[in-house]
């Protein structure tokens, strides 16, 4: 369990009432200051807020060594603060500006090779320089001096994204800290030794001055797991321990100011254990970017809802998202109409109490000149801006409406997300590449939402065993604390949901013995012996599994031997007998103290969860909505603490228009086709937001 700063969140300029923050990054310095009249004429159009100031702008603030330049920023600050528009300071220390870089080239991060991270793009600073601290902090101390008794800064935006691009560093002084990290961890090197399993391949080392970072070896998967695992777990500390540095220097100057630090929750991977941080922030806040395609509102609605869990359903600061196309995929979509306004308020539904985007004003130079904006190219006159002026609209509708301070309702479902097994599974040698932690559990939330039930995404640290059903979906790393807790949980009642891959290593990547899964064998009431995995890459090997339930396994099977005598088979393989598999147990449902857990041996993906859970959920006694369109429609709850207030939000997930039925009165609607008093028909990109009775 983690121990959590105060929850404290940006409070309103003096005078104006508690709103939704609405707003972007701002970078006035990227343009003449003739346009700045003119962004806060369109910002108060569009009932802009709060805009984040000063991310990338060292360069332009320390303009050479020891020499600042407040004037130009003191001039906007103003300006928008009797605009009525609060500021959310960054620290300024996201990209450190070419003077200081090459008087201290010692600053540039190294990859595993020793090749320099060249000035160029930003972030190519290391964490560990202690020349790097000392600038980045001074900065961090100049701004708090000079902004501590502004009025119109409400909060620290410290750095931006920390690990985007220099997550891993391999240089010396990274080698210096990860020894001492090492020694804090683990005491002696004996210790380090067992941890790593150094007697494989002569790794033994003597003494701590030994430890190298996982540097360059040659081609292939044969670096040492137990080493590339506590390197990631290293690499998020070190950012931590510098932001924490940035953070305490601000904080010791403005201690009334709320800090924040934008988090990058999403499917597109886990650069930092975000849960872990979670704990040093006064608020959470997060970017997210949309996934073009099917998953869009799904994957949107999944990362939402794991940030919703990191801030343990306090409300929680969108800080980034897109009105439209980014610019770093190989191919930059476009929104479809109507998602620009659905997505925030998605958002908004899953916990968000702000709605802030990349960027306010869309750049006309540099590598983010195609990436959207709140006012893109085509200016005023163009779609995107008219969407931000309803989105803006929307938002002050719901804050009239007292929305800001309710939280998620709690699901009766947690699927767990544990970053330290996304880390050990992303290792490229393991029984397939095609299974890792980060596979499993989107699949698991799409599945349950097809069935209309809204599950709560839960970091394994956190309270996931407080709820009614529990999944652990590839959990591959189960302490043996951890195994305990789970066999608590289900021999007390609880409904759980283990996955093949779950339970295989402990915290050290050191494999449990005896039959997989090893920690909970007897929870889950099945020994597997062997992987089964399967693909396409040789010609007539495996490459899938029927199971007699009709659902089919890729890519990961467990070769289940024997079940527990209580243990009931609910599904099991159809295969050809010379694969062995012919008959072999895929589901099983096993008792377990006065709970109930049931095993899913295999990958199923959405489709065959989806076919399988109904048969699951009657075994363990779960109910969930039997019409056959229940899952057209993403129901989300938010509530105040003392249940007055409600708010019900219904989105379109699929291409039809869907009739909803509501209570209560509606507050905001977009794509909603036809209204009486209770129901409504959403088209696809809708939503229709519900204030209950
Ligand atoms: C984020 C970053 C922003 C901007 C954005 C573009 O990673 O914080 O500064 O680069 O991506 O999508």
């Amino acid at each position: 369990m983690s121990t959590r700063r105060t929850y404290r969140w940006p409070q309103p300029l003096d005078g104006q009432r508690q709103r939704l923050w609405y707003g972007g990054d701002y970078n006035p310095d990227q343009w003449p200051e003739e346009i700045w009249d003119d962004d806060i004429r369109l910002m108060r159009k569009a009932k802009v807020n709060l805009v984040s100031l000063g991310i990338f702008s060292w360069a332009k603030i320390e303009t050479s060594d020891g020499v600042f330049d407040f004037d130009w920023l003191d001039r906007i600050v103003g300006k928008l603060g009797k605009a009525g528009i609060a500021v959310d300071m960054a620290s300024a220390t996201a990209s450190p500006p070419m003077w200081l870089t090459q008087k201290h080239p010692e600053v540039l991060w190294r990859d595993e090779r020793g090749d320099i991270c060249w000035p160029g793009a930003r972030q190519h600073w290391r964490p560990t320089s202690p020349v790097f601290r000392e600038y980045a902090l001074r900065l961090c101390r100049q701004m708090a001096e000079h902004f501590k008794d502004n009025p119109y800064v409400v909060s620290w935006h410290v750095s931006n994204e920390y690990g985007c691009h220099n997550r891993f560093d391999y240089s010396d002084d990274a080698m210096c800290a990860f020894q001492k990290w090492c020694k804090a961890r683990y005491g002696t090197i004996e210790a380090v030794n067992d941890a790593w399993g150094t007697s494989f391949w002569a790794q033994r080392m003597n003494d701590f001055s030994e430890i190298i970072p996982p540097r360059f070896i040659g081609e292939g998967n044969f670096m040492n797991p137990g080493k590339l695992l506590d390197f990631k777990r290293f690499s998020s500390d070190a950012l931590k321990d510098f932001y924490k540095a940035e953070r305490d220097t601000l904080a010791q100057i403005t201690p009334d100011k709320p800090l924040t630090t934008n988090f990058m929750v999403s499917t597109g991977g886990t650069p930092l254990d975000y849960d872990d941080w979670g704990d040093e922030v006064d608020f959470v806040s997060n970017d997210h970017y949309f996934v073009p395609g099917e998953q869009h509102l799904d994957e949107l609605a999944w990362s939402a809802s794991l940030v919703d869990g990191i801030a343990r359903k306090k409300p929680w600061f969108l800080m980034e998202n897109s009105t439209g196309a980014v610019n770093w995929r190989p191919v930059n979509y476009r929104k479809e109409p109507g998602q620009t306004v659905r997505d925030a308020l998605a958002h908004v539904a899953m916990g968000a109490d702000a709605v802030c985007y990349f960027q306010w004003r869309q750049s006309r130079a540099g590598a983010e000149k195609f990436h959207s904006a709140m006012v893109p190219h085509a200016g005023e006159n163009s779609q995107i801006f008219r969407d931000v002026c309803e989105l803006g609209d929307d938002l002050r509708k719901l804050s009239e409406a007292g929305l800001e301070g309710t939280e998620l309702k709690k699901s009766s479902v947690a699927i767990v997300f544990d970053y330290q097994s996304e880390w050990a599974t992303e290792h490229s040698a393991n029984p397939t590449q095609k299974v890792r932690h980060f596979t499993e559990p989107l699949d698991w939330f799409r599945a349950f939402a097809d069935l209309g039930i809204t599950a709560d995404m839960v970091p394994m640290r956190s309270d996931w065993d407080t709820y009614e059903v529990a999944v652990l979906p590839c959990v591959y790393l189960l302490s043996e604390v951890d195994s305990n807790r789970i066999r608590r949980y289900v021999s007390n009642g609880g409904k759980l949901f283990v996955t093949y891959y779950t339970g295989i290593s402990d915290e050290h990547d050191h494999v449990w013995l005896g039959g997989y899964p090893g920690s909970i064998r007897d929870v889950v009431g099945v020994r597997s012996e062997e992987f089964t995995p399967m693909g396409d890459d040789f010609p007539g090997a495996l490459d899938h599994l029927n199971l007699s339930n009709g659902a089919v396994a890729h890519d990961l099977a467990d070769w289940i031997t024997s079940t527990s005598p209580d243990a009931t088979v609910l599904a099991a393989y159809q295969a050809e007998e010379r694969t062995g598999m012919n008959d072999v147990p895929a589901i099983v449902v096993n008792p377990f103290g006065t709970g109930k857990c049931v095993y899913v041996g295999c990958k199923l993906g959405r489709d065959g969860l989806r076919l399988s859970l109904p048969q699951a959920l009657d075994e363990m006694g779960v109910g969930y909505p039997r019409e056959a369109d229940a899952g057209h429609v993403l129901r989300v709850e938010r509530k105040s603490e003392d249940g007055r207030r409600t708010f019900l939000f219904y989105f379109n997930r699929g291409d039809d228009d869907v009739k909803v039925e509501f209570e209560g009165e509606i507050v905001v609607s977009s794509l909603v086709q036809s209204e009486t008093r209770n129901t409504a028909s959403i088209s696809p990109n809708g939503v229709l937001i519900v204030k209950g009775q």
